[in-house]
């Protein structure tokens, strides 16, 4: 080699094989994945030859959507409520006790509490369920997730957060909090998983008509049929004109982060709201 010459390039093992097939052979556990959004990760998940397991409240919907997915051989259901830690932790065993390993964690379980206008007439127990469910609930997935994952050296961690988790004014004040919490806490934990070779990230969606979001439609937009009320309202708030935000949108970016196309991807925050949280908006929750 002439002594101007550039060192050879390192060995670059950064292109994983490409295959139609994005999670084949990983195990994921799901927490809501029973129906929303989660439903749509489980099918995606499915579909890309992954095992699943479903944690949820809901028992008949998971068991049914297990089933859908060809049953035992590539699914299992987990009652779980991810505020019990036992419940959090023995989803976990049961995954790995089930498929062998844990290579996924989504913690998508979530809900918004009721819209209240007025923090003078705002619940504190309300509160306190929106931050349990939302934030205790993700710690905890985070937590049983990272004692299978450590000693592995690998696995990715994906939460469910909301545009929220960077803006005021999108909804109540305990889902607003609850979703800043959980952008940190996923910042936080990808500063310590990392050092095992731990991938964490979050998922920002704008807004999907499931039933979690039906709620928050103010009333003077609500027509007869509230599906179609709302969607047409997010619509026309939308930044990003065309396409409309489903819960497959939000599902494929949950895959990206879950697969090895993300393989130097931690502590992101992903958002997937065309653009929404660039522009001032409000979705009026307080007029
Ligand atoms: N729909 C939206 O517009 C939107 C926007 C941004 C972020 N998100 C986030 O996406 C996630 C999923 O929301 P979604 O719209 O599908 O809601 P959803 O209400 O349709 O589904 C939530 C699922 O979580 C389950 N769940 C609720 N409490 C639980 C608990 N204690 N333990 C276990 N499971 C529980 C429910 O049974 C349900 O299956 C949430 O974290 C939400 O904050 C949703």
């Amino acid at each position: 080699m002439a002594a101007a010459d550039p060192p050879p390039p390192a060995a670059d093992d950064s292109s994983p094989t490409v295959t139609a097939q994005r999670l084949i052979g990983r195990v994921a556990l799901i927490t809501g994945g029973a129906s929303g959004i989660g439903e749509s990760i489980a099918r995606l998940f499915h579909k890309h030859g992954a095992k699943i397991c479903i944690a949820d409240l809901q028992d008949n919907l998971g068991q049914k959507l297990c089933e859908s997915l060809g049953g035992e051989t590539n699914a299992c259901y987990c009652h779980c409520d991810v505020t019990e830690e036992y419940d959090v932790s023995h989803a976990v065993d049961y995954a790995v006790e089930k498929f062998g390993t844990l290579d996924v964690m989504v913690n998508n379980a979530g809900i918004t509490g009721p819209p209240c206008p007025d923090i003078r007439s705002c619940d504190l127990s309300t509160f306190e369920k929106v931050f349990d469910i939302n934030v205790k609930g993700t710690f905890l997935g985070m937590k049983h997730a990272a004692r299978i994952m450590i000693p592995s050296k690998k696995g990715s961690i994906v939460s469910l957060c909301s545009v929220a988790s960077t803006i005021g004014g999108l909804g109540p004040h305990a889902y607003t909090g609850s979703k800043h919490a959980v952008l940190g806490l996923t910042r936080n934990v990808a500063a310590e998983l990392g050092l095992h070779g731990i991938r964490v990230n979050c998922v920002s969606p704008y807004a999907v008509a499931t039933g979690l979001a039906l709620a928050h439609l103010p009333e003077e937009e609500r027509t007869e049929d509230a599906y179609d009320g709302f969607r047409a309202y997010v619509k026309q708030k939308a930044n990003l004109v065309g396409p409309e935000l489903t819960a497959n949108d939000v599902a494929n970016a949950v895959l990206f982060l879950a697969s090895d196309e993300a393989r130097y991807i931690s502590g992101d925050n992903l958002m997937v709201d065309g653009g929404f949280t660039c522009v001032k908006n409000t979705l009026g929750v307080f007029r």
